[in-house]
């Protein structure tokens, strides 16, 4: 037995593989798909189809994608009166936000291109509502990437900000067995439907040891830029204390994340762009003496911090961005898991005490 099932290989997948210290993605490797300069919506295309779509795939998918980019009626009104502005963790709302989809979409519309369209609406209403703000209605022209972001911000990207955002949302949309992606499986090998998958995938997101760690990483940043405190005495003395550096570490990785390299490229070049340097040199600064000190390496969490900060979003609202990319992944596991017809039910090592004569039954069974 071992901790935390490390090392384990608990089910078979074509979706994606970590192998030999990369990342695949249906056989490709995420800088081979790095420098195709794909866009989302293809990478969504190719972890649902297990190959690239053609030109006419791609249109058709994203046409469907487009008009399918409405949330059902009476569901902003439910958000909107669920909403107490900045009371709630917006990952809660977005475990809410997603478990209230379920009930107002019709069996029939269940499909996961249908739910994936209104990802973006979701977690834009959230974000918006929770600032006090209208929510938006989706702009057909713009790609997904482009989407969530307007519809969270208000405004609609640059073009540099697009490329980063869509290479980011790439770099987090799966990463086989990871704790929430193994939730979202378990629950759907039970054969419930994808919205129980998809909520009880959320809730692992949302914890600090899995994607709830960039909202961390953002406020160890922030402590450390805005107070101008000393970048390596903070972590020594996080490490001192036992507490974890956010942001770094990792079950598969132990000689680098191939996520966090492309990731740090894009972080350093938003924060030379919006003048916010001192953020970038914070986060190497610590990189740096992690490394020196513990020889732990950043994951994917780390860089992306800095680069969602840079872009304008607020720190409590930095998982919601990994999920928006991590839905579509999810979706493609739950479809394999359903195509599998295997109940995942693991056995337990019991630990605890027997009374006398109900071990003896135990023993003479
Ligand atoms: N800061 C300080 N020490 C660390 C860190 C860290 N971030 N990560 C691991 N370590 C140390 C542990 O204290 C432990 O030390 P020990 O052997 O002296 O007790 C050793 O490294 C092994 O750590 P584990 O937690 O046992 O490693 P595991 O593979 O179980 O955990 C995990 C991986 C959970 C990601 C861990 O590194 C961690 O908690 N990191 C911080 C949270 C984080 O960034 N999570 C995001 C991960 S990426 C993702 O999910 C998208």
């Amino acid at each position: 037995m071992t901790k935390g099932l490390a090392g384990i290989v608990a089910g078979e997948t074509k979706i994606s593989a970590t192998t030999g210290g990369r990342l695949t993605f249906a056989g490709y490797t995420i800088e081979q798909l790095n420098a195709m300069d794909l866009s989302f919506e293809a990478i969504v295309y190719l972890l649902w189809h297990l190959r690239l779509p053609s030109e006419s795939d791609l249109n058709r998918f994203c046409q469907i994608l487009s008009e399918q980019m409405f949330l059902p009626e009476h569901y902003v009104r439910i958000l909107t009166e669920m909403i107490r502005p900045g009371e709630q963790h917006p990952m809660s709302l977005l475990r809410s936000g997603m478990s209230l989809l379920g009930t107002l979409m019709n069996d029939q519309a269940q499909h996961p291109i249908a739910i994936m369209a209104k990802v973006p609406l979701v977690i834009g209403t959230i974000i918006r509502l929770q600032n006090g703000l209208e929510p938006l209605q989706a702009k057909p022209e713009l790609s997904y990437p482009a989407n969530l972001y307007y519809l969270s911000t208000g405004k609609v990207p640059d073009a540099e900000t697009e490329e980063v955002f869509t290479q980011t949302l790439i770099l987090h949309v799966d990463h086989e067995f990871n704790a929430s992606t193994f939730t979202a499986r378990v629950i759907a090998s039970t054969n419930s439907d994808y919205f129980s998958s998809l909520t009880g995938a959320i809730g692992a997101l949302k914890g600090p040891l899995h994607g709830g760690a960039n909202e961390r990483v953002y406020q160890m940043l922030q402590t450390i830029v805005e107070n101008q405190l000393d970048p390596e005495k903070f972590v020594a003395n996080e490490l001192s204390e036992g507490r974890k550096v956010m942001g770094f570490g990792h079950r598969v990785y132990k000689d680098g994340d191939p996520r966090e390299k492309i990731l740090k490229k894009y972080a350093k070049s938003l924060a030379i762009k919006t003048h916010q340097e001192v953020w970038f040199d914070t986060a190497e600064t610590v990189e740096k003496y992690m490394w020196a000190e513990k020889h732990i390496i950043p994951n994917v969490d780390f860089y992306s911090a800095t680069i969602y900060h840079c872009m304008g979003f607020a720190g409590r609202d930095f998982t919601l961005l990994f999920a928006a990319s991590r839905s579509a992944g999810w979706l493609a596991h739950i479809a394999e898991q359903y195509s599998q017809h295997t109940l995942i039910r693991p056995n337990s090592k019991y630990v605890g005490p027997y009374h006398a004569d109900i071990a003896g039954d135990v023993v003479n069974s």
